[in-house]
């Protein structure tokens, strides 16, 4: 039997010896007040036994984490129709890079870099009676929780500096791939990623994902083939330039977020989120990736 408690608290005693913690996102400037030292971790098992250590209780900003969650309500009433307007294939390139948009003829490479989860956006407020208020009752309702919410200074925030999302936007619009106006799209799209979580809350939102498209509610969501779908582009897409890496060193299906946070699964067996706000050069969080790293290999548990 392995002694999940003890294997976290060894990898938190070592990764908070790290020197070099990244640095705290400022392209969106509210991001840039976070604690650097901030770090936690918690695990969740499909059994729903619970191991957390440092800050996992403590809220942060979830960003890009969100796209998972849009794109599994998308899937979840659009089927098979999203493909055609988002691809899924890896980008190899940052979240927020724009010329394979155009030399594309507007279909996104996959629905976790910017351009596909505007894309995700826009067919999610089509659907949506009210798009913020029902996106935001459905992650309440896959964690149970009614505290979770948007934060409208981040949300601003982004939103004043948004320039390469407006970019991405107006390119998909020019493409006709945006059936909504771009103000509309990109303020669902800003608030989305301002959502802010802790992370024993983003294990309970991720649970679906290796329970099959089943929540803690036993509701189904999704199929098991479209959780399969969405594991794989975890996979191979949720950590843009670094997936990879990610897969290499991690060897699990996740998402990042530039807030600092990245959720984890082995399908069938547990959910593991970590958050620490210093990103590597690729944006994603640099004692994260080291922790999750640390504990595929400690406890051989991977999808490999
Ligand atoms: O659109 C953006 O740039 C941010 N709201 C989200 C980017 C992000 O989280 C990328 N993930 N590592």
């Amino acid at each position: 039997m392995i002694d999940l408690q003890s294997i976290l608290q060894d990898i938190y005693t070592e990764a908070t010896k790290t020197q070099d913690k990244g640095v705290v996102a400022s392209y969106i400037p509210e991001l840039a007040n976070v604690d650097i030292n901030k770090f936690g971790v918690h695990l969740r098992t499909c059994e729903g036994t619970e191991y957390g250590i440092g800050d996992y209780n403590e809220k942060f900003s979830i960003q890009s984490i969100s796209k998972v969650l849009a794109l599994t309500k998308a899937i979840s009433f659009k089927g098979n129709e999203v493909w055609a307007r988002v691809d899924v294939e890896p980008s190899g390139n940052p979240f927020n890079f724009l010329s394979l948009l155009e030399l594309e003829n507007g279909i996104p490479r996959n629905p976790l870099i910017n351009a596909g989860a505007l894309v995700i956006s826009d067919i999610l407020i089509s659907h949506f009676e009210n798009p913020k208020e029902d996106f935001i009752n459905f992650i309440r309702a896959l964690t149970l929780d009614d505290s979770i919410n948007y934060n409208e200074q981040v949300a601003h925030s982004e939103k004043i500096t948004g320039y390469r999302n407006y970019a991405a936007a107006n390119l998909l619009k020019s493409f006709n791939n945006l059936h909504n106006e771009v103000e509309d799209v990109l303020d669902f799209y800003f608030h989305q990623c301002s959502i802010e979580m802790n992370c024993s809350q983003l294990s309970k939102a991720f649970y679906l994902f290796a329970n099959k498209g089943k929540c803690l509610q036993n509701k189904t969501h999704i199929t098991e083939s479209q959780t399969k779908r969405i594991n794989a582009l975890m996979l191979t897409c949720g950590f843009y330039d670094e997936a990879g890496e990610f897969a290499f060193t991690v060897g699990l299906p996740g998402k990042s977020g530039v807030g600092g946070g990245i959720v984890a699964l082995l399908p069938n067996k547990f959910i593991i989120t970590t958050w620490s706000p210093g990103l590597n050069k690729k944006g994603n969080s640099k004692l994260g990736m080291l922790a999750l790293e640390q504990f595929t290999t400690k406890t051989e548990l991977s999808i490999f």
